[in-house]
Protein backbone atom coordinates (compact mmCIF):
# COMPACT_ATOMS: atom_id res chain seq x y z
CA UNK A 1 0.00 0.00 0.00
CA UNK A 2 1.19 3.53 -0.59
CA UNK A 3 0.83 6.51 1.54
CA UNK A 4 -1.62 9.37 -0.06
CA UNK A 5 -0.76 12.36 2.02
CA UNK A 6 -3.90 14.87 2.27
CA UNK A 7 -3.02 18.35 1.79
CA UNK A 8 -6.35 20.32 2.97
CA UNK A 9 -6.86 23.80 1.56
CA UNK A 10 -10.21 24.76 3.14
CA UNK A 11 -8.30 27.91 4.98
CA UNK A 12 -6.71 29.01 1.72
CA UNK A 13 -8.47 27.93 -1.45
CA UNK A 14 -11.34 26.97 0.39
CA UNK A 15 -11.38 30.58 2.86
CA UNK A 16 -11.10 32.75 -0.60
CA UNK A 17 -14.24 31.77 -2.31
CA UNK A 18 -17.22 34.53 -2.26
CA UNK A 19 -19.35 33.43 0.81
CA UNK A 20 -16.89 31.22 2.69
CA UNK A 21 -14.77 33.79 4.44
CA UNK A 22 -13.79 32.84 7.94
CA UNK A 23 -12.66 34.97 11.39
CA UNK A 24 -9.36 33.56 13.06
CA UNK A 25 -11.08 31.70 15.62
CA UNK A 26 -13.71 30.29 12.93
CA UNK A 27 -10.28 29.32 11.45
CA UNK A 28 -8.90 27.55 14.69
CA UNK A 29 -11.47 25.85 15.19
CA UNK A 30 -11.49 24.30 11.35
CA UNK A 31 -7.96 24.00 12.29
CA UNK A 32 -8.50 21.71 14.79
CA UNK A 33 -10.82 19.71 13.76
CA UNK A 34 -8.41 19.17 10.67
CA UNK A 35 -5.94 17.75 13.38
CA UNK A 36 -8.48 15.66 14.95
CA UNK A 37 -9.37 14.30 11.34
CA UNK A 38 -5.22 13.78 11.25
CA UNK A 39 -4.72 15.52 7.79
CA UNK A 40 -1.46 15.43 7.03
CA UNK A 41 -0.68 19.27 5.50
CA UNK A 42 -2.95 22.14 6.48
CA UNK A 43 -2.55 25.27 4.01
CA UNK A 44 -3.72 27.68 6.68
CA UNK A 45 -3.62 30.75 4.32
CA UNK A 46 -1.81 33.18 2.21
CA UNK A 47 0.51 35.49 4.47
CA UNK A 48 1.41 38.32 2.82
CA UNK A 49 -2.52 38.64 1.42
CA UNK A 50 -3.99 40.66 4.61
CA UNK A 51 -2.72 41.39 7.89
CA UNK A 52 -5.88 38.64 8.86
CA UNK A 53 -4.51 36.26 7.03
CA UNK A 54 -0.82 36.83 8.62
CA UNK A 55 -2.26 36.30 11.46
CA UNK A 56 -4.30 33.11 11.11
CA UNK A 57 -1.59 31.35 9.70
CA UNK A 58 0.52 32.09 12.45
CA UNK A 59 -1.82 31.82 15.32
CA UNK A 60 -2.41 27.91 13.62
CA UNK A 61 0.99 27.44 13.18
CA UNK A 62 2.09 27.81 16.33
CA UNK A 63 -1.65 26.01 17.76
CA UNK A 64 -1.39 22.47 15.69
CA UNK A 65 0.98 20.10 16.31
CA UNK A 66 0.72 16.78 14.57
CA UNK A 67 0.55 18.67 10.76
CA UNK A 68 2.57 20.18 8.65
CA UNK A 69 1.48 23.66 8.30
CA UNK A 70 1.55 25.39 5.11
CA UNK A 71 1.69 29.37 3.66
CA UNK A 72 1.19 30.16 0.31
CA UNK A 73 3.61 32.63 -1.64
CA UNK A 74 3.77 33.88 -4.89
CA UNK A 75 7.25 33.37 -6.35
CA UNK A 76 8.30 36.74 -4.95
CA UNK A 77 10.89 37.63 -1.94
CA UNK A 78 8.44 39.75 0.09
CA UNK A 79 5.54 36.51 -0.26
CA UNK A 80 8.15 34.15 0.74
CA UNK A 81 9.46 36.73 3.66
CA UNK A 82 5.77 36.86 4.55
CA UNK A 83 4.88 33.04 4.32
CA UNK A 84 8.32 31.95 6.37
CA UNK A 85 7.31 35.01 9.12
CA UNK A 86 4.11 33.23 9.36
CA UNK A 87 4.95 29.90 9.48
CA UNK A 88 8.24 29.80 11.24
CA UNK A 89 6.60 28.78 14.74
CA UNK A 90 5.10 25.71 13.09
CA UNK A 91 6.25 21.82 14.40
CA UNK A 92 7.06 21.34 10.87
CA UNK A 93 6.46 24.11 8.58
CA UNK A 94 6.22 24.28 4.71
CA UNK A 95 6.38 27.26 2.16
CA UNK A 96 4.32 26.92 -0.59
CA UNK A 97 5.48 28.48 -3.83
CA UNK A 98 3.47 29.29 -6.86
CA UNK A 99 4.09 30.83 -10.38
CA UNK A 100 2.19 29.98 -13.38
CA UNK A 101 3.66 28.10 -16.90
CA UNK A 102 1.02 28.14 -19.08
CA UNK A 103 1.82 30.09 -22.15
CA UNK A 104 -1.55 32.18 -21.79
CA UNK A 105 -1.13 32.85 -18.15
CA UNK A 106 3.01 33.77 -18.93
CA UNK A 107 1.62 36.11 -21.40
CA UNK A 108 -1.61 37.59 -20.55
CA UNK A 109 -1.38 37.57 -16.65
CA UNK A 110 2.24 37.60 -15.27
CA UNK A 111 3.52 39.44 -18.92
CA UNK A 112 6.84 37.36 -18.66
CA UNK A 113 8.16 35.06 -21.32
CA UNK A 114 8.79 31.16 -20.46
CA UNK A 115 12.74 31.92 -20.20
CA UNK A 116 11.93 34.88 -17.10
CA UNK A 117 9.85 32.49 -15.34
CA UNK A 118 12.55 29.50 -15.38
CA UNK A 119 14.78 31.87 -13.80
CA UNK A 120 12.31 33.33 -11.59
CA UNK A 121 11.30 29.48 -10.43
CA UNK A 122 14.89 28.54 -9.45
CA UNK A 123 16.11 32.24 -7.68
CA UNK A 124 12.82 31.59 -5.59
CA UNK A 125 12.63 28.06 -4.81
CA UNK A 126 16.40 28.67 -3.47
CA UNK A 127 15.25 31.60 -1.31
CA UNK A 128 12.67 29.57 0.06
CA UNK A 129 14.86 26.75 0.42
CA UNK A 130 17.25 28.98 2.75
CA UNK A 131 14.32 28.98 5.14
CA UNK A 132 13.00 25.70 5.46
CA UNK A 133 13.97 22.17 3.77
CA UNK A 134 10.04 22.04 3.40
CA UNK A 135 9.30 23.43 0.38
CA UNK A 136 6.45 22.82 -2.15
CA UNK A 137 6.67 24.69 -5.70
CA UNK A 138 3.36 24.87 -7.46
CA UNK A 139 3.53 24.86 -11.54
CA UNK A 140 -0.07 27.15 -12.06
CA UNK A 141 -1.91 25.90 -14.43
CA UNK A 142 -0.31 22.86 -15.44
CA UNK A 143 -2.32 21.27 -17.50
CA UNK A 144 -2.86 23.65 -20.11
CA UNK A 145 1.12 23.68 -19.66
CA UNK A 146 3.64 22.52 -22.53
CA UNK A 147 4.58 19.73 -20.87
CA UNK A 148 8.32 20.10 -21.87
CA UNK A 149 8.54 23.17 -20.42
CA UNK A 150 6.84 22.38 -17.14
CA UNK A 151 9.29 18.92 -17.16
CA UNK A 152 12.01 21.68 -17.39
CA UNK A 153 10.45 23.88 -14.75
CA UNK A 154 9.88 21.39 -12.39
CA UNK A 155 13.31 19.90 -12.46
CA UNK A 156 14.93 23.11 -11.66
CA UNK A 157 12.01 23.45 -8.81
CA UNK A 158 13.60 20.02 -7.65
CA UNK A 159 17.57 20.98 -8.22
CA UNK A 160 16.62 24.33 -6.00
CA UNK A 161 15.31 22.56 -3.08
CA UNK A 162 11.85 21.90 -3.70
CA UNK A 163 10.38 18.67 -2.13
CA UNK A 164 6.95 18.88 -3.38
CA UNK A 165 5.75 19.22 -6.84
CA UNK A 166 2.05 20.29 -7.09
CA UNK A 167 0.77 19.74 -10.87
CA UNK A 168 -2.83 21.69 -10.44
CA UNK A 169 -5.44 21.70 -12.69
CA UNK A 170 -6.30 25.31 -11.90
CA UNK A 171 -9.46 25.95 -14.16
CA UNK A 172 -10.99 21.98 -13.68
CA UNK A 173 -10.39 21.57 -17.42
CA UNK A 174 -8.59 18.26 -17.47
CA UNK A 175 -9.59 14.33 -18.09
CA UNK A 176 -8.70 11.57 -15.55
CA UNK A 177 -6.69 10.05 -18.59
CA UNK A 178 -4.96 13.53 -19.38
CA UNK A 179 -3.88 14.06 -15.48
CA UNK A 180 -2.70 10.57 -15.03
CA UNK A 181 -0.75 10.93 -18.44
CA UNK A 182 0.83 14.29 -17.28
CA UNK A 183 1.75 12.82 -13.85
CA UNK A 184 4.02 10.09 -15.01
CA UNK A 185 5.30 12.04 -17.64
CA UNK A 186 6.35 14.64 -15.83
CA UNK A 187 7.81 12.44 -12.77
CA UNK A 188 9.61 10.23 -16.16
CA UNK A 189 11.77 13.17 -16.10
CA UNK A 190 12.64 13.68 -13.27
CA UNK A 191 16.38 14.05 -12.87
CA UNK A 192 17.09 13.40 -9.59
CA UNK A 193 13.20 12.40 -7.88
CA UNK A 194 14.67 10.83 -4.57
CA UNK A 195 12.72 12.61 -1.63
CA UNK A 196 10.29 14.41 -4.07
CA UNK A 197 6.74 14.03 -3.63
CA UNK A 198 4.16 14.44 -6.50
CA UNK A 199 0.52 16.40 -5.69
CA UNK A 200 -2.22 17.03 -7.28
CA UNK A 201 -4.70 19.91 -6.90
CA UNK A 202 -7.42 19.86 -8.99
CA UNK A 203 -10.68 22.40 -9.68
CA UNK A 204 -14.17 21.31 -9.83
CA UNK A 205 -15.42 23.58 -12.90
CA UNK A 206 -16.61 20.47 -15.11
CA UNK A 207 -17.74 18.46 -12.28
CA UNK A 208 -14.34 16.34 -12.58
CA UNK A 209 -11.97 17.10 -9.36
CA UNK A 210 -12.17 13.80 -7.93
CA UNK A 211 -11.82 11.73 -10.51
CA UNK A 212 -8.83 14.04 -11.91
CA UNK A 213 -7.56 13.76 -8.25
CA UNK A 214 -7.73 10.28 -8.31
CA UNK A 215 -6.28 9.31 -11.97
CA UNK A 216 -3.45 11.42 -10.53
CA UNK A 217 -2.65 8.91 -7.63
CA UNK A 218 -3.26 6.19 -10.26
CA UNK A 219 -0.32 8.65 -12.23
CA UNK A 220 2.59 8.14 -9.22
CA UNK A 221 1.23 11.71 -6.95
CA UNK A 222 1.81 10.90 -3.22
CA UNK A 223 -0.31 14.12 -2.18
CA UNK A 224 -3.47 15.68 -3.17
CA UNK A 225 -4.73 18.74 -2.05
CA UNK A 226 -8.53 19.17 -1.17
CA UNK A 227 -10.96 20.42 0.79
CA UNK A 228 -13.71 20.09 3.78
CA UNK A 229 -17.33 19.85 1.29
CA UNK A 230 -14.95 20.68 -1.86
CA UNK A 231 -15.55 24.49 -0.88
CA UNK A 232 -12.88 26.56 -3.16
CA UNK A 233 -13.00 29.03 -6.31
CA UNK A 234 -16.06 29.08 -8.62
CA UNK A 235 -16.83 25.23 -8.63
CA UNK A 236 -14.41 24.16 -5.67
CA UNK A 237 -11.65 22.12 -5.36
CA UNK A 238 -12.15 18.53 -4.94
CA UNK A 239 -13.76 17.32 -1.73
CA UNK A 240 -11.91 15.94 0.90
CA UNK A 241 -14.39 13.39 1.88
CA UNK A 242 -14.74 12.27 -1.40
CA UNK A 243 -11.12 11.56 -1.84
CA UNK A 244 -10.10 9.68 1.57
CA UNK A 245 -13.12 7.58 1.07
CA UNK A 246 -12.59 6.37 -2.39
CA UNK A 247 -9.34 5.08 -1.81
CA UNK A 248 -10.37 4.07 1.84
CA UNK A 249 -13.05 1.75 -0.15
CA UNK A 250 -11.08 1.12 -3.62
CA UNK A 251 -7.50 -0.52 -2.07
CA UNK A 252 -7.62 -2.78 -4.73
CA UNK A 253 -7.88 -0.26 -7.67
CA UNK A 254 -5.88 2.79 -5.75
CA UNK A 255 -3.38 0.34 -3.81
CA UNK A 256 -3.26 3.25 -1.46
CA UNK A 257 -4.26 4.82 1.90
CA UNK A 258 -4.37 7.72 4.17
CA UNK A 259 -3.35 8.24 7.76
CA UNK A 260 -7.13 9.80 8.46
CA UNK A 261 -9.48 9.58 11.09
CA UNK A 262 -12.95 8.94 8.61
CA UNK A 263 -14.72 9.02 12.00
CA UNK A 264 -13.96 12.67 11.93
CA UNK A 265 -15.17 13.35 8.68
CA UNK A 266 -18.61 14.34 9.48
CA UNK A 267 -18.04 16.61 12.38
CA UNK A 268 -15.47 18.27 10.19
CA UNK A 269 -17.92 18.41 7.59
CA UNK A 270 -20.48 19.64 9.80
CA UNK A 271 -18.54 22.33 11.66
CA UNK A 272 -17.28 23.70 8.37
CA UNK A 273 -20.92 23.96 6.71
CA UNK A 274 -21.72 25.71 10.09
CA UNK A 275 -19.82 28.58 9.77
CA UNK A 276 -20.44 29.54 6.39
CA UNK A 277 -23.75 29.46 7.44
CA UNK A 278 -24.97 26.66 4.86
CA UNK A 279 -25.94 22.50 4.72
CA UNK A 280 -24.90 19.74 2.65
CA UNK A 281 -26.86 19.69 -0.60
CA UNK A 282 -29.38 17.00 0.29
CA UNK A 283 -27.79 14.46 -2.51
CA UNK A 284 -23.38 15.65 -1.32
CA UNK A 285 -21.63 12.25 -1.75
CA UNK A 286 -20.41 11.12 1.84
CA UNK A 287 -21.96 14.02 4.10
CA UNK A 288 -25.24 14.64 2.40
CA UNK A 289 -28.57 13.94 4.09
CA UNK A 290 -29.30 10.99 1.53
CA UNK A 291 -26.22 9.80 1.06
CA UNK A 292 -27.05 6.85 3.32
CA UNK A 293 -30.84 7.15 2.98
CA UNK A 294 -32.90 4.07 1.06
CA UNK A 295 -36.00 5.26 -0.12
CA UNK A 296 -36.73 2.88 -2.64
CA UNK A 297 -38.59 -0.54 -1.34
CA UNK A 298 -36.15 -2.37 -3.72
CA UNK A 299 -33.21 -0.60 -1.96
CA UNK A 300 -34.86 -1.37 1.47
CA UNK A 301 -35.41 -4.73 0.81
CA UNK A 302 -31.36 -5.77 -0.19
CA UNK A 303 -30.33 -3.23 2.47
CA UNK A 304 -32.37 -5.17 4.90
CA UNK A 305 -31.08 -8.59 3.75
CA UNK A 306 -27.38 -7.19 3.27
CA UNK A 307 -26.18 -3.99 3.54
CA UNK A 308 -23.38 -4.22 1.29
CA UNK A 309 -26.57 -4.64 -1.47
CA UNK A 310 -26.82 -0.65 -1.83
CA UNK A 311 -23.89 0.64 1.00
CA UNK A 312 -20.76 0.68 -0.73
CA UNK A 313 -19.61 2.26 2.73
CA UNK A 314 -21.18 2.84 6.16
CA UNK A 315 -22.54 5.58 7.55
CA UNK A 316 -20.25 5.12 10.35
CA UNK A 317 -17.48 5.16 8.48
CA UNK A 318 -17.40 8.91 8.56
CA UNK A 319 -18.92 9.50 11.85
CA UNK A 320 -22.89 8.90 11.15
CA UNK A 321 -24.90 7.25 14.14
CA UNK A 322 -27.79 5.78 13.24
CA UNK A 323 -30.69 7.34 15.10
CA UNK A 324 -31.70 5.14 17.78
CA UNK A 325 -32.56 7.23 20.29
CA UNK A 326 -35.13 10.45 20.47
CA UNK A 327 -35.22 12.18 24.13
CA UNK A 328 -37.69 14.60 25.50
CA UNK A 329 -38.43 16.60 28.48
CA UNK A 330 -38.50 13.46 30.51
CA UNK A 331 -34.67 12.38 29.53
CA UNK A 332 -32.45 13.23 32.31
CA UNK A 333 -28.59 14.37 32.28
CA UNK A 334 -27.16 11.14 32.41
CA UNK A 335 -29.44 10.33 29.10
CA UNK A 336 -28.33 13.19 27.55
CA UNK A 337 -24.63 12.72 28.24
CA UNK A 338 -24.33 8.86 26.91
CA UNK A 339 -25.94 10.00 23.61
CA UNK A 340 -23.51 12.64 23.24
CA UNK A 341 -20.83 10.19 23.77
CA UNK A 342 -22.49 7.80 21.33
CA UNK A 343 -22.20 11.46 18.76
CA UNK A 344 -18.65 10.90 19.72
CA UNK A 345 -18.87 14.16 21.72
CA UNK A 346 -16.35 14.48 24.98
CA UNK A 347 -17.60 17.57 26.86
CA UNK A 348 -16.05 19.48 29.49
CA UNK A 349 -18.56 19.89 32.92
CA UNK A 350 -19.37 23.41 31.94
CA UNK A 351 -19.95 22.89 28.64
CA UNK A 352 -22.29 19.73 28.91
CA UNK A 353 -23.96 21.97 32.08
CA UNK A 354 -24.91 24.58 29.65
CA UNK A 355 -25.60 22.48 26.56
CA UNK A 356 -28.18 20.38 28.93
CA UNK A 357 -29.87 23.20 30.22
CA UNK A 358 -30.13 24.63 26.51
CA UNK A 359 -31.85 21.20 25.47
CA UNK A 360 -34.16 21.64 28.65
CA UNK A 361 -35.56 24.70 27.01
CA UNK A 362 -35.37 23.29 23.54
CA UNK A 363 -38.15 20.29 25.40
CA UNK A 364 -40.40 22.62 26.25
CA UNK A 365 -40.55 23.64 22.80
CA UNK A 366 -40.19 20.82 21.25
CA UNK A 367 -42.23 17.42 21.45
CA UNK A 368 -38.78 15.31 20.58
CA UNK A 369 -35.39 16.44 20.44
CA UNK A 370 -33.34 13.88 17.55
CA UNK A 371 -29.48 14.04 17.06
CA UNK A 372 -29.82 16.68 14.77
CA UNK A 373 -31.12 19.43 17.46
CA UNK A 374 -28.21 17.53 20.04
CA UNK A 375 -25.67 18.17 17.51
CA UNK A 376 -27.13 21.90 16.54
CA UNK A 377 -26.92 22.95 20.18
CA UNK A 378 -23.50 21.66 21.27
CA UNK A 379 -22.21 23.35 17.96
CA UNK A 380 -23.69 26.49 18.83
CA UNK A 381 -22.62 26.10 22.59
CA UNK A 382 -18.83 25.01 21.70
CA UNK A 383 -18.21 27.91 19.26
CA UNK A 384 -15.60 29.25 21.12
CA UNK A 385 -15.94 33.04 20.32
CA UNK A 386 -19.57 33.04 20.82
CA UNK A 387 -19.34 34.15 24.49
CA UNK A 388 -18.57 37.81 23.79
CA UNK A 389 -19.81 40.27 26.34
CA UNK A 390 -21.58 43.26 25.35
CA UNK A 391 -25.46 43.47 24.82
CA UNK A 392 -27.72 40.75 25.49
CA UNK A 393 -31.78 40.66 24.52
CA UNK A 394 -34.19 41.14 27.02
CA UNK A 395 -37.31 41.11 25.03
CA UNK A 396 -39.03 41.10 21.29
CA UNK A 397 -42.12 42.21 19.75
CA UNK A 398 -42.69 41.93 16.48
CA UNK A 399 -45.75 42.57 14.53
CA UNK A 400 -45.84 41.55 10.74
CA UNK A 401 -48.75 40.75 8.42
CA UNK A 402 -49.37 40.87 4.76
CA UNK A 403 -51.06 43.80 4.53
CA UNK A 404 -49.10 46.23 7.05
CA UNK A 405 -46.05 47.26 7.36
CA UNK A 406 -43.36 45.08 9.91
CA UNK A 407 -42.87 47.02 12.93
CA UNK A 408 -40.31 45.61 15.71
CA UNK A 409 -39.55 46.74 19.41
CA UNK A 410 -36.01 44.93 20.62
CA UNK A 411 -35.48 45.54 24.24
CA UNK A 412 -31.41 45.11 25.04
CA UNK A 413 -29.68 44.58 28.04
CA UNK A 414 -26.24 46.19 28.56
CA UNK A 415 -24.05 46.43 32.09
CA UNK A 416 -27.29 46.54 34.27
CA UNK A 417 -29.36 48.96 32.04
CA UNK A 418 -32.10 48.75 29.38
CA UNK A 419 -32.28 49.99 26.11
CA UNK A 420 -35.39 50.03 23.89
CA UNK A 421 -35.60 50.26 20.19
CA UNK A 422 -38.35 50.13 17.63
CA UNK A 423 -38.60 50.13 14.03
CA UNK A 424 -40.25 50.00 10.56
CA UNK A 425 -39.11 46.97 8.47
CA UNK A 426 -39.46 44.96 5.32
CA UNK A 427 -40.39 42.03 6.91
CA UNK A 428 -39.82 41.11 11.16
CA UNK A 429 -36.33 40.22 10.72
CA UNK A 430 -35.69 43.30 8.93
CA UNK A 431 -37.46 45.65 11.78
CA UNK A 432 -36.05 43.78 14.32
CA UNK A 433 -32.51 44.50 12.78
CA UNK A 434 -33.38 48.10 12.52
CA UNK A 435 -34.53 48.65 15.94
CA UNK A 436 -30.71 46.87 17.38
CA UNK A 437 -29.25 49.06 15.08
CA UNK A 438 -31.08 52.61 16.57
CA UNK A 439 -29.84 51.14 20.09
CA UNK A 440 -26.59 49.32 19.07
CA UNK A 441 -25.38 52.11 16.14
CA UNK A 442 -22.67 49.87 14.29
CA UNK A 443 -20.34 52.12 12.59
CA UNK A 444 -19.62 52.13 9.27
CA UNK A 445 -19.97 48.08 8.24
CA UNK A 446 -21.08 45.14 4.95
CA UNK A 447 -23.80 43.00 5.95
CA UNK A 448 -22.45 40.00 4.53
CA UNK A 449 -24.34 37.08 5.02
CA UNK A 450 -27.81 36.65 6.73
CA UNK A 451 -28.66 32.32 6.06
CA UNK A 452 -31.50 30.19 7.72
CA UNK A 453 -31.27 27.07 7.90
CA UNK A 454 -33.75 23.79 9.27
CA UNK A 455 -31.71 21.65 11.79
CA UNK A 456 -34.67 18.78 11.39
CA UNK A 457 -37.64 18.40 10.02
CA UNK A 458 -41.42 18.73 11.44
CA UNK A 459 -43.20 22.11 11.95
CA UNK A 460 -41.09 22.75 15.65
CA UNK A 461 -37.76 22.96 13.68
CA UNK A 462 -34.62 24.50 15.38
CA UNK A 463 -34.41 27.60 13.18
CA UNK A 464 -30.35 27.97 12.73
CA UNK A 465 -29.23 31.11 11.31
CA UNK A 466 -25.79 32.68 10.70
CA UNK A 467 -24.80 36.88 10.39
CA UNK A 468 -21.75 37.81 9.26
CA UNK A 469 -20.82 41.30 9.01
CA UNK A 470 -17.61 43.27 8.43
CA UNK A 471 -15.78 45.90 9.41
CA UNK A 472 -12.04 47.70 9.20
CA UNK A 473 -11.21 44.33 7.06
CA UNK A 474 -12.53 41.57 9.45
CA UNK A 475 -15.38 39.76 9.86
CA UNK A 476 -17.53 39.34 12.19
CA UNK A 477 -19.76 36.17 12.90
CA UNK A 478 -22.53 35.47 14.60
CA UNK A 479 -25.17 32.24 15.14
CA UNK A 480 -28.64 32.16 16.75
CA UNK A 481 -30.37 28.85 17.31
CA UNK A 482 -33.87 28.75 18.34
CA UNK A 483 -37.74 27.25 17.22
CA UNK A 484 -38.71 31.47 16.86
CA UNK A 485 -36.84 32.17 13.77
CA UNK A 486 -37.09 36.36 14.79
CA UNK A 487 -35.05 35.21 18.18
CA UNK A 488 -32.66 32.93 16.35
CA UNK A 489 -31.87 36.38 14.12
CA UNK A 490 -31.73 38.66 16.96
CA UNK A 491 -29.11 36.50 18.67
CA UNK A 492 -26.76 35.70 15.95
CA UNK A 493 -27.08 39.63 14.46
CA UNK A 494 -26.23 40.63 18.17
CA UNK A 495 -23.39 38.11 18.56
CA UNK A 496 -21.76 39.50 15.41
CA UNK A 497 -22.69 43.24 15.99
CA UNK A 498 -20.80 42.54 19.49
CA UNK A 499 -18.32 41.26 18.53
CA UNK A 500 -17.53 43.89 15.91
CA UNK A 501 -18.65 46.48 19.17
CA UNK A 502 -15.67 44.24 21.35
CA UNK A 503 -13.40 45.38 17.98
CA UNK A 504 -13.97 49.10 18.78
CA UNK A 505 -15.78 49.33 15.75
CA UNK A 506 -19.64 50.38 17.23
CA UNK A 507 -20.49 53.70 19.29
CA UNK A 508 -21.21 53.14 22.83
CA UNK A 509 -24.61 54.02 24.00
CA UNK A 510 -25.73 57.35 25.15
CA UNK A 511 -26.11 57.27 28.49
CA UNK A 512 -29.32 59.42 29.43
CA UNK A 513 -28.59 62.41 32.04
O1 LIG B 1 -5.54 26.34 -8.32
C1 LIG B 1 -4.33 26.61 -8.22
O2 LIG B 1 -3.55 26.58 -9.18
C2 LIG B 1 -3.85 27.00 -6.91
C3 LIG B 1 -2.36 27.11 -6.75
C4 LIG B 1 -1.99 28.41 -6.15
C5 LIG B 1 -1.84 25.95 -5.99
O3 LIG B 1 -4.61 27.16 -5.99
ZN1 LIG C 1 -6.56 26.17 -6.41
Amino acid sequence: MNKVKIFDTTLRDGEQSPGCSMNLSEKIEVARALEKLRVDVIEAGFAISSPGDFESVKTIAETVKDCTVASLARATVGDIDAAWEAVKGAADPRIHTFIATSPLHMEYKLRMTPDEVYETVQKMVSYAAKYCKNVEFSAEDATRSDWDFLRKVVNAAIKCGATVINLPDTVGYTTPAEMRALIEYVMAGVEHPDGVEFSVHCHNDLGMATANSLAGVLGGARQVECTINGLGERAGNSALEEIVMALHTRPDVYRANTRLDTTQIYRASKLVYNIIGQTAPINKPIVGKNAFAHEAGIHQHGVLANRMTYEILTPEAVGIHANSIVLGKHSGKHAFESRLHELGYNLGPEELVSCFEEFKVLCDKKKSINDADIEAIVMHRSRTDESVSGYELDWFAAHTSNFTTSTSTVCLKLDGEKFEGVALGDGPIDASFKAIDGIVKPGEHTFDIYSINSISEGKDTLGDVTVKLSAGGRSYSGKGLSTDIIEASITAYLTALNKMRAAGMAAEPAKEE
